[in-house]
């Protein structure tokens, strides 16, 4: 295997150094490039880019390989809780008993919100997006907790920091959905685990407790966990990048937050109901819309299908097939749109189209079918996934923080504007 690659700019070879992983993953590292040559590297959407090593999450698109700390994600959705998936990717190892019971002990403490960021909720629009609120209230804490400020945190200061932001977002999330109903807020319990919690927090009424369903509590664990860590994913890099200029984590994450928003990422699992419940509406064609994805007129893609990184199939999409599939079961639930989303990928992926270019169902293809039968609702999808992704997002920022060799991400670019022209004035003053 190289352990050199070579470059020739303008007649002149110049060596680079290849890097190699732990999974014989391989890099050439271009970081001399621009000193030695005066050449950048352009990568439009970074396809081909690595923008640090990483130690938390392995992914081989074309094998349909997803691993968190190297232990498959299919035995970690099997076998671990939800916070020890947490502890697994934010420390590296799963936690002893002791450990675990710490970790826990430390959301149950942290669950509540104090109570004047409770009047921000006021101030927001009823019908505003909850992504929203999630990103801004996430962000405000910060002002909450300017002790966790610090842009050199130490290990405790990060573990209370990310003990913070674990247990708040399902408050934040809960609390939002609350707001989104015209319901009052319902405090947590520290008799709850994490997943009754949220529910409770989400379902009770100041005088009925929401009635924990098991069924619905392991579902949500599996999803959660398949969220968990995707690598270096667009909400990942933006809490990466926002965290390279040492901006702490609660703004770091708020920016993640954001940028999973939208719908050619985590937003998609709102999108796909959508296209689901339209495509019941007008009548169920789904060969209709499978033509309508592949129209170059037509801007409209599949939610919920592709990626940019799988190119045979998602493994987590595969768990959450049959998760749904079950869920609806044991519930006794017949939804249509389960029916409408299997005949669509069905079709789709028979059609040249999506063989050709290696599209597939995603993470977000099923989810929503999951979140629908447990009574939350689809403009609270992205935020569900919000929650799941929190592990990942610490951990990231985590690692790099303890990364002697990170740098303030700053990508250059080709300029390909106009060249220097004079002032000429077009209004009067
Ligand atoms: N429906 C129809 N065509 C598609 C789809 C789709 N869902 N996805 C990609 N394509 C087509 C593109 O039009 C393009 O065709 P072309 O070669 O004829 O121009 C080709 O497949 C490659 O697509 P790109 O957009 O270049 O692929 P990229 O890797 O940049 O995008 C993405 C990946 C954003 C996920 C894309 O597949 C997509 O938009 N999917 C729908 C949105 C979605 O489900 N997002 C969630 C992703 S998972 C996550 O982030 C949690």
């Amino acid at each position: 295997m190289a352990d050199k690659a070579q470059i020739i700019i303008e007649g002149k070879t110049y060596e680079l150094p290849v890097i190699v992983g732990t999974e014989n993953e391989r890099a050439v590292d271009i970081s001399k490039l621009r000193a030695e040559t005066s050449y950048i590297t352009l990568d439009n959407g970074f396809g081909n880019t690595g923008a640090c090593t990483s130690a938390i999450t392995f992914l081989d698109g074309e094998l349909g390989i997803l691993r968190y700390r190297g232990f498959p994600v299919e035995q970690i959705a099997e076998h671990c809780t939800f916070i020890e998936t947490a502890y697994l990717l934010i420390y590296g190892e799963l936690p002893t008993q002791t450990q675990l019971d710490d970790f826990s002990n430390s959301f149950t403490k942290q669950a509540g919100l104090h109570k004047d960021m409770l009047n921000f909720f006021d101030g927001y629009p009823k019908s505003g997006h909850p992504m929203g609120l999630l990103s801004a209230m996430v962000c405000s804490l910060s002002g909450y907790y300017p002790e966790l400020l610090n842009p050199e945190p130490s290990q405790d200061e990060m573990k209370r920091t990310a003990a913070q932001l674990l247990s708040k977002v399902r408050t934040i999330a809960a609390c939002t959905y609350r707001k989104s109903v015209g319901q009052t807020f319902v405090p947590p319990r520290e008799d709850l685990k994490y997943i009754p919690n949220f529910l409770h927090m989400m379902f009770s009424s100041p005088n009925k407790d929401y009635k924990i369903d098991d069924t619905v509590v392991d579902a949500l664990r599996v999803l959660l966990i398949l969220h968990a860590d995707h690598e270096q994913n667009c909400s990942t890099s933006t809490v990466r990048l926002v965290g390279s200029s040492w901006a702490n984590m609660f703004a770091s994450i708020s920016a993640g937050v954001c940028a999973l928003w939208g719908p050619l990422h985590g937003g998609a699992n709102q999108e796909v109901i959508e296209m689901l419940e339209e495509i019941h509406k007008n009548g169920g064609n789904v060969q209709q819309y499978v033509d309508k994805a592949k129209d170059p007129n037509s801007n409209f893609r599949l939610m919920g299908f592709g990626h940019r990184v799988y190119k045979n199939f998602d493994p987590r999409a595969k768990i959450i097939k049959k998760c749904a599939d079950d869920l609806l079961n044991k519930m006794g639930i017949h939804d249509p749109l389960l029916d409408i989303a299997m005949q669509l990928e069905a079709a789709a992926l028979k059609d040249e189209y999506f063989i050709k270019r290696k599209l597939y169902p995603n993470v977000d293809f099923y989810s929503g079918i999951i979140y629908k039968a447990i009574g939350i609702p689809k403009e609270m999808f992205t935020v569900m996934f919000a929650i799941g992704r929190m592990p990942g997002w610490i951990a990231h920022w985590k690692e790099m923080k303890e990364n002697p060799n990170s740098k303030i991400c700053r990508p250059r670019q080709i300029y390909v504007g106009k060249t220097k022209r004079d002032f000429v004035p077009v209004t009067s003053r």
